[in-house]
Parts: C-alpha cells; structure tokens; sequence
C-alpha cells in the first residue's frame, strides 16, 4: 500500500512584532492576563499590503526547497485560509502563478482554524488514489485584517502567518489517518458577518470584525478535539503515551493541556509555539510544525498527531509517521 508523506516543510512570518507589553498600552489589558488565560507572549503582524499569498507564497517556497521538488513538478495546491487576498481568483492560483507551477490544479479550503487539516486531507486522498504525486499543502492567514484592535476579547489573540508542506507517495508508512468533522450548530459562536454574498455594507463602515464568544468555544474546543484525539488513537492502537509528538492548533496553552492529560502524552513532547505566533488559524500547524521540524525536535520516521479546532465549528484530527 502506498502512502501519501511529508517530504518538505516550510513557514513564514511577517517581520513585525507585537507584544503583550505593546497591547498594554493599546487597550485595558496586561501581559500577565494574556500569558496565564492564553499562553501568548507575542505575535507576529502583516505589514501593510503584507497579503496571505506573500506569507504563503514564502512558506511554499521553503517547503518546496525542502522537500527538493521543483515548482513545474507539482499536480495540486491546497490552501487553508480564512483571509484570502481576494474573493478569486483563489490564493492557491495566486501563489501557482508566483512559484512558476502553472498549469496544476490550485484551490483553498475555508474551514477556518481546521483549513490545513481539512486540505491535508484532501491532498492525501489524491496521493493514495494515485491521482497525483506531488502535492503542496499551505495554511496561511492574515487574521490581524479583521480584528478590532479595540476589543481586548480578540485582539490579543489572534496574528498572522503561513506553513506548508509538500506531500508526496511513500512505500514507507506516512499519514496513517484524517478525521474531519463540522458541526454548524454552533455557528454563532465564532464567526466573521460580511460576505459577498451577504453584503460588506457593515464592513466598510469599519463595524465589522470577528466574533467569538471564548468560553464556550473553549468548552467546546476542549471537548471535542479530546474525542477526536482519543478515536483517531484508538482507530490506529496506538496509546497516546507512545507519540513522540502532538501538533496542537496553537489556540490557547490551556486547551493544549487539557487535551495532553487526555491521551496521557507529556507537555514535553507536545510542540508549543503559541508564545511566539498566537493563533494564526490556518496556518497554525503547520508553522509549528515547520519550527519543530527545523529546530531538530520533529525526526524522520517519527510518529505524530495533529489537531485543529475553528469557527463553524470545523475541527480535525492527523495520525502520521513524518
Ligand atoms: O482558534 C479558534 C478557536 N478559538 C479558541 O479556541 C479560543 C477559545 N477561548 C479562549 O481561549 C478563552 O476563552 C479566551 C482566552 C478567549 C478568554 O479566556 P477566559 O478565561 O475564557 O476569559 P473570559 O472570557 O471568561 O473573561 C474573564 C475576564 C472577563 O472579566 P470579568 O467579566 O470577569 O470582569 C473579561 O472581561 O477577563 C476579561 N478579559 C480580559 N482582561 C484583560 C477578557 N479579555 C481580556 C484581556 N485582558 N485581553
């Protein structure tokens, strides 16, 4: 049986910096508040006219130099975002173009914070049915465009970013498992209120940005993604004690500790890079995992489990050997 694996991964982040010390003198908050209720300490910001395609379009060229796959190779690109440059053509034709890979298929998968996970796993099922054999997978954002930089409930959460990963066919074992799963009942607990659709009149009058009620979707957030660890876990006989590692979506350290205790894995062995990003949606895992990946914690042959958890809600779960 062949596999689809990660061969090369990448990432990008804008230049600027913002810390909770900056929030301070923005808003009624303090750094202390931010890193015991979020685990946060900075995040990074796009600069103005900074897009989700330039992120992306970097972490894509770091995945595909990684991976030691030339552009005009490719057969499809998949990004995950919530915050595309434009209502078409999508981000994934904008960054083909970029990258010279004209003539692959290229979309984008809107399922907020679960993006990467849903378009992983879409990518590994071409891959496994042979239908393509190169596959580059983005999760970018620029959230930092649609948060009020007045309300401290948001703010101070969310930032921007991109990771990617090219995936190829593998004998050797690589994605083992996907499980996604939505559920639109709880649609109005984190949600954006423009669309094209729907009209931007709001928008433009600069009233409109993201919504979150946080408790509940952290309850929510809790709950699900330990179901979702616990089955992908079971489904595969594999105790979560054996990982070596957890690629948590980078949303709240708390919820990442809850969901840790769950499956009995180490804090040690869980890759935590909220203090430096935030929750960058999309792109959080696979920036996180680019970071562990380059700074030698995340090894060849090594297993992993990956989750995410967003606006809709949208969540998902990934067994694989890197
Ligand atoms: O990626 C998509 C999925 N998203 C998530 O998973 C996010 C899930 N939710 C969360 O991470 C948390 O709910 C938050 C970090 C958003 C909030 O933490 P919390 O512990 O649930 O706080 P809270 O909303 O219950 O607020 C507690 C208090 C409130 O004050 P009172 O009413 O107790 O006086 C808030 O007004 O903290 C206040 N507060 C703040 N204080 C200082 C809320 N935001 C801030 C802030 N600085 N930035």
């Amino acid at each position: 049986m062949s596999y689809a694996r990660i061969i090369g991964t990448g990432s990008a982040v804008p230049e600027r910096v913002l810390t909770n010390h900056d929030l301070e003198a923005m808003i009624d908050t303090s750094d202390e508040w931010i890193r015991s209720r979020t685990g946060i300490e900075r995040r990074h910001i796009a600069a103005t006219g900074e897009t989700t395609a330039d992120l992306g379009e970097c972490a894509a060229r770091a995945a595909l130099a990684a991976a030691g796959v030339k552009p005009q190779e490719l057969d499809m690109i998949i990004v995950g975002t919530t915050t595309p440059d434009l209502v078409f053509p999508n981000v994934g034709i904008l960054i083909q173009e970029r990258i010279g890979a004209n003539g692959c298929a290229a979309f984008s998968c809107e399922a907020a914070c679960a993006g990467f996970l849903y378009a992983l796993s879409v990518a590994e099922k071409f891959i496994r049915l042979g239908e393509a054999r190169r596959v580059l997978v983005i999760g970018a954002e620029t959230l930092s465009r649609f948060v009020d930089w007045t309300d401290r409930s948001t703010c101070v959460l969310f930032a921007d970013g991109a990771g990617a990963v090219v995936l190829a066919p593998s004998e050797e074992t690589g994605i083992l498992k996907t499980h996604l799963y939505a559920d639109g009942r709880y649609k109005d607990l984190l949600y954006f209120p423009s669309g094209v659709s729907k009209g931007f009149d709001s928008l433009k009058s600069g009233k409109d940005f993201v919504q979150m009620r946080g408790n509940e979707v952290f309850r929510i957030a809790v709950r699900e993604l330990s179901r979702a660890a616990v089955r992908i876990l079971d489904e595969a006989g594999i105790p979560g004690s054996d990982l070596d590692w957890m690629v948590p979506h980078q949303a709240n350290l708390r919820i990442i500790e809850a969901i840790s205790k769950r499956i009995e894995l180490p804090m040690e062995r869980v890759v935590v890079t909220i203090q430096e990003h935030g929750n960058t949606s999309a792109a959080s895992v696979p920036l996180a995992l680019d970071v562990a990946v380059r700074d030698g914690r995340i090894q060849r042959g090594q297993s992993l489990l990956l989750e995410a958890f967003g606006g809709g809600f949208t969540w998902g779960a990934a067994l694989l050997r890197f």
